[in-house]
């Protein structure tokens, strides 16, 4: 192309001079190439969205020190680029704009870790020198393309964590000397026949083809590929049985994970050379094998999660490797076996839901590196070892739902690193020692509920400053509640209900800064007390005057329910419940009465629901500031309006007028306010929709969708006497409500909504 240009300027003297030009070039060649290339990397560059700082050496001013530019290594006889390593730069771009033409002689080209997208480029296929090629943890998309083959030379390959889809072209397979062939975490595909064109890849020790969609069998190109140490095929869609020859020709294998797939049939076990079998989540069945105990080299065993049965084999005591043993939810039956106390290294062990028996093996106590120990859910009748007090490293113990016995032995003392303790649902017994408490310092979680403790709760509990949550229900504690739990500076859930505790509430438990539920109710508690959020109190012997309250509130339900029913003229059912539980529940926390009327005066709150496009001003203006002629229905509690918006939507407004019934129970406003707030989340096709509710100048007002249908109870009773609706239509009606009831206490989230139950109107099913 100079020579072209050239000549044309000169034409006279292009011979010679193209000649010279020509001479002059062949000695530059070695040295103009860095510079094309170094002019590649710069173009390059400039395609970076946001170049990151660390590149500033790639600049037209460097050009000619290539070799020192940074992410760069040179090849030291040629001064080409040999090397391109841009892993973890941040860099947002793609290869389509990268020049591949002057950089045939790369062998390693390593971009993980970055935000490249768009496609691989086929011209990729030209860096026939590469060894290794890494663009792992990026976003390449589209299908791996097929010149990828060429790069016989490849020892390391890596698409890991992109979003590479189509099938893995077979071609692959060229790759004889490649290694590390990393293909996880991206969306190719494939059933059974797709891969029978692969044949082995002899060289290759690494293999992950993780989190892809995998729909067929065991791959069975696999079972060629015999230098392989580690294999991870988890996260995919694989089924059917583990080849035999997969077990005869894996000889080396050091990792095996089959995670989250479908294999069935016996475990795969007999790999000489393992020290990490994940198998979990999958449909294996069957025993584990004795012969797994004489893989020595075993560290991880993960077995969850299948449906593996018969019993832990003895022989998994001669792992002395084993650090991490998890066979939680399976069917695995029998003991545990005693042997277990020999796996010395273990630090995890997690039996958690199976069919355990029998007692909890006193060799436990030799696992004296145990962090983790959970043997819960399982039908363990033993009483806990005292040996379990030489395990002084657990930070977890979760023994709970077996059907443990006896008292806890003194030894567990000195488990001073004990962090969450669960013990609950057993059939514990004896005092909780203060000595136990005094050195469970470190512990967040404290539960030792539905057993049968007795005892007093000794004050030593207020040395737990880390406890989060304290559970001691339903048990058989007495005596007071020690005033020490008011030291619990970070309690937030503390439960002692169905106990046989008495005296007052310690002044102390009200201050707690983060307490966010407290449940004192079934016991024999008396005395003053404070009434506060989350407090459940009821079933106690709290002081009579406090008791007068349950009967002053049943004649406010009555009240309530007399004067709302006729009140909801406009919709076909209107039923209080809300009220009645939320005032039921108050009278046993026992009601203090306040003069309602002043302390509504002070209430000014407004809550629509998010979907709602009106405003509550809209509203207003819509009725005329409450004009008579907008009146649909009266009440003893208040008056009902048809508000048509200027949308066209029509909205029905309930107005009560709270200073006109001065007898109004104290309810929590607050409390009440986020009830309504709730209720204006529910949605069920037989309860009226809630749009919002304010408060204001001691009215509040709710806004309801409007319906067309008259009064239930005019349908039932009928209008002169004259009943509109059959039985049939009746027993709908009632069954519609039970289902609307049934979704406010069992379906509707949030899940605390049942304990709202608060004024819902429901709508009659469809008849
Ligand atoms: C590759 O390297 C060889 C020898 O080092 C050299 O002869 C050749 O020109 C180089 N090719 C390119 C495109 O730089
Ligand atoms: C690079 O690859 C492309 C497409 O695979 C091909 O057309 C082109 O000729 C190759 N270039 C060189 C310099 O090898
Ligand atoms: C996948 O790559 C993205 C982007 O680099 C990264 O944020 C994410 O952590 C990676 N995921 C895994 C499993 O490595
Ligand atoms: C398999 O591995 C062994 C040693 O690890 C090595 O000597 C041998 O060359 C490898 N086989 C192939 C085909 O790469
Ligand atoms: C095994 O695979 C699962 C699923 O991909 C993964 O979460 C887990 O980390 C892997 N296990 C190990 C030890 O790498
Ligand atoms: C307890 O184990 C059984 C199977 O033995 C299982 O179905 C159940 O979900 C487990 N319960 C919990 C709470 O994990
Ligand atoms: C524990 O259970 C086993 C069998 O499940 C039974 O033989 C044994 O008597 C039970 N032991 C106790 C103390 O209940
Ligand atoms: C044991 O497994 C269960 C079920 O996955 C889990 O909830 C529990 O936290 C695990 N135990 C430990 C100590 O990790
Ligand atoms: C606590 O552990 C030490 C040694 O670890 C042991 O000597 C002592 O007997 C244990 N205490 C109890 C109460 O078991
Ligand atoms: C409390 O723990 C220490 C070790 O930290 C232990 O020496 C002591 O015996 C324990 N206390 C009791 C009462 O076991
Ligand atoms: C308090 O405990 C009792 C009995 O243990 C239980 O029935 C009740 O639901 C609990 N209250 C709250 C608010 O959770």
């Amino acid at each position: 192309m100079e020579g072209g240009l050239f000549s044309a300027h000169k034409p006279t003297y292009l011979l010679l001079l193209l000649h010279i030009f020509l001479l002059a070039l062949l000695p530059f060649k070695a040295i103009s190439s860095p510079k094309t290339q170094a002019e590649a990397l710069l173009s390059w560059k400039n395609t970076f969205y946001d170049a990151p700082p660390s590149l500033t050496s790639w600049s037209l001013t460097n050009l000619n020190n290539l070799c020192n530019w940074y992410a760069i290594v040179c090849d030291q006889n040629s001064e080409q680029v040999s090397q391109i390593d841009l892993s973890n730069f941040n860099i947002d771009a793609t290869l389509t704009d990268f020049n591949f033409a002057p950089f045939l002689n790369l062998t390693q080209f390593n971009l993980n870790g970055n935000n490249f997208g768009g496609p691989i480029p086929s011209a990729i296929g030209n860096l026939s020198k590469l060894t290794t090629l890494d663009l792992g943890n990026n976003f390449f998309g589209q299908e791996i393309p097929v010149e990828i083959s060429k790069l016989t030379k490849l020892k390391y390959l890596s698409f890991f964590n992109n979003s590479l889809t189509g099938a893995i072209p077979y071609q692959l397979f060229n790759l004889q000397n490649v290694q590390f062939l990393i293909l996880g975490r991206n969306n190719f595909f494939f059933e059974t026949p797709g891969w029978s064109k692969f044949s082995g890849m002899p060289s290759l020790t690494y293999l992950d083809l993780s989190g892809n969609y995998f729909h067929s069998v065991f791959p069975k190109f696999i079972s060629e590929c015999r230098n392989l140490t580690f294999l991870d095929l988890s996260e995919n869609f694989l089924t059917g049985q583990i080849p035999e020859q997969v077990f005869t020709n894996l000889g080396k294998l050091e990792y095996l994970n089959l995670t989250n797939n479908r294999f069935q049939g016996p475990l795969p076990s007999n790999f000489p050379k393992l020290k990490h079998l994940h198998l979990a989540v999958n449909a294996f069945a069957g025993p584990i094998p004795e012969d797994i105990g004489w893989i020595s080299g075993l560290q991880r065993i993960e077995l969850h999660t299948n449906s593996l049965q018969g019993p832990i084999p003895s022989s998994i005591g001669q792992l002395r490797e084993l650090q991490h043993l998890d066979l939680q939810m399976n069917f695995l039956d029998s003991s545990i076996p005693s042997e277990l106390g020999f796996c010395t290294s273990l630090t995890y062990l997690n039996l958690t839901s199976n069919h355990l028996e029998g007692k909890i093996p006193p060799s436990i106590g030799q696992l004296r590196g145990l962090l983790y120990l959970d043997l819960s859910n399982n039908s363990l009748n033993s009483s806990i070892p005292s040996e379990l007090g030489f395990c002084t490293s657990l930070t977890y113990l979760a023994l709970a739902s077996n059907e443990l016995n006896g008292e806890l032995p003194l030894s567990l003392s000195n488990l001073t690193n004990i962090i969450d303790l669960s013990l609950f649902a057993n059939r514990f017994t004896g005092p909780l020692l203060p000595s136990l408490l005094s050195n469970w310092t470190e512990v967040v979680s404290l539960q030792l509920q539905h057993n049968s403790f007795s005892g007093n709760i000794p004050p030593e509990i207020g040395l737990l400053r880390k406890l989060d949550v304290l559970y001691l229900n339903d048990n058989k504690f007495s005596a007071s509640i020690p005033s020490d739990i008011g030291r619990l500076s970070v309690l937030r859930s503390l439960d002692l209900s169905r106990n046989h505790l008495s005296g007052s509430i310690p002044p102390t438990l009200w201050n707690l800064p983060h307490i966010q539920s407290v449940n004192l109710s079934n016991n024999n508690l008396n005395g003053p007390f404070r009434l506060r959020g989350n407090f459940d109190l009821s079933n106690n012997n709290f002081t009579p005057e406090i008791q007068k309250a349950p009967n002053n509130s049943k004649k406010h339900k009555k009240v309530i329910i007399g004067v709302l029913v006729p009140v909801c003229g406009l919709s076909v059912v209107a039923i209080t419940i809300a009220l009645i539980r939320m005032f039921h529940k108050k009278t046993k926390r026992a009601l203090k009465k306040i003069n309602s009327a002043e302390n509504f005066e002070n209430f000014e709150s407004m809550i629509l629901q998010e979907e709602v496009k009106f405003t509550f001003g809209e509203v207003v203006k819509a009725v005329d500031d409450f004009h008579e002629k907008y009146c649909i229905g009266k009440g003893g509690f208040g008056r009902v309006y048809k508000a048509e918006l200027l949308s066209g939507q029509v909205v029905a407004v309930k107005r009560l007028n709270m200073s006109d019934s001065n007898d109004i129970p104290a309810i929590n406003l607050q409390s009440f306010e986020n009830e309504i707030r709730t209720l204006t989340n529910v949605r069920h096709r037989n309860i009226i929709r809630l749009y919002g509710f304010c408060s204001r100048r001691g009215c509040i007002f709710l806004l309801y969708e409007y319906l067309e249908r008259g009064s239930l109870g005019k349908a039932l009773y009928g209008v002169d006497g004259v009943t509109e609706l059959g039985w049939a239509t009746r027993v709908k009606v009632v069954k519609g409500l039970a289902h609307a009831l049934s979704y406010l206490h069992h379906d509707c989230s949030p899940p605390n909504c049942q304990q709202c139950v608060a004024r819902v109107r429901f709508r009659s099913p469809t008849f």
